[in-house]
C-alpha cells in the first residue's frame, strides 16, 4: 500500500484521494445545526466523493454559526488566503502560520480534512517578493517556501494546490503560460521546482495543478483545455510529479454556451493520462440572470446541476469543494459584481445559512454520480 492509501486510510478520507480505504472518521462533534449525516458531504461521500468548502480567518473568528454550518455540511475544507504567500510571508525571513493553524485546528477539531492553496500563484503575493524576485534567487526562495510550509503542514493537509492559475495564453507565451512573476524568473520550471519540493516535503499530500476557465465551449476556453492537456503531457514525461487537476469551476448562470460533452471529454482526457480530477471552487455567478430571488436560485441551480452531472460522469473525479458555503461571504462581490450591486447567490447556503435549490441540485448529482469504488 503506498503513502497516499495509508494516510487515507489514516486520516479516514479515503474519498480525498478517490480510493478504497476505511469511511471517514467520525466527526469529533456534530454541529448545532444539526447532523453531518445529513449535510452535502453525506450525500457525496454516498457515492465515494468528498463536498468541501473554502473557509476564512474571518467567518472562523467571529461567524460562529457560519462554521457550524460548515462541519455540518463540509467533508473537506481549504483556505480561502491564509495558506498564499500573502498571509504566510510578511518578509523574507518570517513566515506567519497563525491563521492557517487556526483553521486547520477547526478542520481537525470536526474530523474534516483539509487541502492546502497554494504554494506558487500570480496573485496576492507580499511586495517584497514581487520587488525582491530575480532569475538569480527566485529558485532558493521557491524551494525554501515549499519546503517551510509543506513540511509545517506535513501529515495534516491531505492535497495541496502546488502551483494555481499558471494558464494564460493571452500573454502570448509559449504554451499559453502566463508571464507570471515565477514565469518571468524561471521560466516554466517554476511548476518542477514547486512539485518536486512539494513531494518532497510530504509525500502523502495529493499534488494538484488548479486553474479556471476550462468549462464552456467557447475560444477561450478550448484553448485553455488545449495548453493545459499538453502542460499536463509534458510535466509528466519530464517526470514533474502531477498527480491531479483542480478544476476549479468558478461557472456563470445564464447566457453562456456550456456543452457537456465538451466538459465529458476534457475531463476524460485529463485522467486517461492517470490523472485524478477534483473541482476546487464552484460558484455560481448570476450576473445575468434578473434581480428576483426564485429565477435567480433556479438559473444557479440548473447551471450547476448541468455542471456537476457533467464532471462527476468521471469516476476519477475524487470530489467538489465550493469556494464559500454561504452567500454571506463571496469573493464574487468584491470582483464581479453584479450592476444592480445585489449580494450574488453563488453558493449553496442563502445569506440566513438556508438550504438553497443549488443546495438540492448539488445533492441530486452526488445521488446520481456513478459510485466510486
Ligand atoms: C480569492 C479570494 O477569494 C479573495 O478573498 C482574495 O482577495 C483573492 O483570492 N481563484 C483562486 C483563489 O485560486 O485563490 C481566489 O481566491 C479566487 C480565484
Amino acid at each position: 500500500m503506498n503513502l497516499i492509501d495509508r494516510r487515507a486510510l489514516l486520516l479516514g478520507a479515503a474519498a480525498a484521494f478517490g480510493g478504497r480505504g476505511t469511511p471517514a472518521l467520525a466527526k469529533t462533534e456534530a454541529s448545532p445545526v444539526g447532523s453531518a449525516h445529513d449535510g452535502l458531504n453525506a450525500q457525496a461521500r454516498a457515492r465515494g466523493l468528498f463536498y468541501g468548502s473554502a473557509i476564512d480567518q474571518n467567518m472562523l473568528a467571529n461567524d460562529p454559526a457560519y462554521m457550524d454550518h460548515v462541519a455540518r455540511e463540509c467533508g473537506m475544507l481549504v483556505s480561502e488566503y491564509s495558506m498564499k504567500w500573502g498571509t504566510l510571508r510578511p518578509t523574507p525571513t518570517t513566515f506567519d502560520f497563525s491563521a492557517g493553524d487556526k483553521l486547520l485546528a477547526f478542520a481537525r477539531k470536526h474530523g474534516i480534512p483539509m487541502r492546502g492553496h497554494t504554494l506558487a500563484w500570480h496573485m496576492d503575493n507580499p511586495p517584497w517578493l514581487v520587488s525582491d524576485l530575480k532569475p538569480g534567487n527566485a529558485e532558493k526562495i521557491l524551494t525554501k517556501h515549499a519546503q517551510t510550509v509543506v513540511k509545517h503542514f506535513k501529515n495534516r493537509l491531505v492535497h495541496w494546490d502546488v502551483v494555481n492559475e499558471v494558464l494564460w495564453s493571452k500573454d502570448g507565451k509559449p504554451g499559453g503560460m502566463r508571464d507570471s512573476l515565477w514565469y518571468r524568473a524561471l521560466g516554466d520550471r517554476y511548476i518542477d521546482i514547486a512539485f518536486h519540493t512539494c513531494a518532497e516535503a510530504d509525500p502523502t499530500a495529493l499534488r494538484c495543478i488548479n486553474d479556471y476557465g476550462l468549462d464552456y465551449a467557447l475560444p477561450d476556453d478550448e484553448r485553455k483545455r488545449h495548453d493545459m492537456l499538453n502542460l499536463l503531457a509534458a510535466l509528466l514525461k519530464r517526470g514533474v510529479p502531477v498527480q491531479a487537476l483542480g478544476v476549479q469551476g468558478h461557472i456563470t448562470a445564464g447566457n453562456v454556451p456550456f456543452d457537456p460533452r465538451v466538459m465529458e471529454q476534457f475531463i476524460n482526457d485529463v485522467t486517461s493520462m492517470g490523472l485524478k480530477v477534483l473541482l476546487t471552487e464552484v460558484d455560481v455567478r448570476d450576473n445575468d440572470l434578473p434581480a428576483d430571488l426564485a429565477p435567480r436560485d433556479a438559473g444557479v441551480a440548473a447551471a450547476g446541476a448541468a455542471y456537476l452531472d457533467a464532471v462527476l460522469k468521471n469516476p476519477h473525479v475524487i470530489g467538489v469543494l465550493t469556494w464559500g458555503l454561504s452567500d454571506r461571504r463571496s469573493w464574487l462581490n468584491d470582483e464581479l459584481p453584479r450592476a444592480d450591486h445585489l449580494p450574488q447567490r453563488a453558493l449553496p447556503l442563502d445569506t440566513e445559512l438556508q438550504r438553497k435549490p443549488l443546495w438540492s441540485a448539488m445533492a441530486a448529482s452526488f445521488q446520481k454520480a456513478p459510485q466510486r469504488t
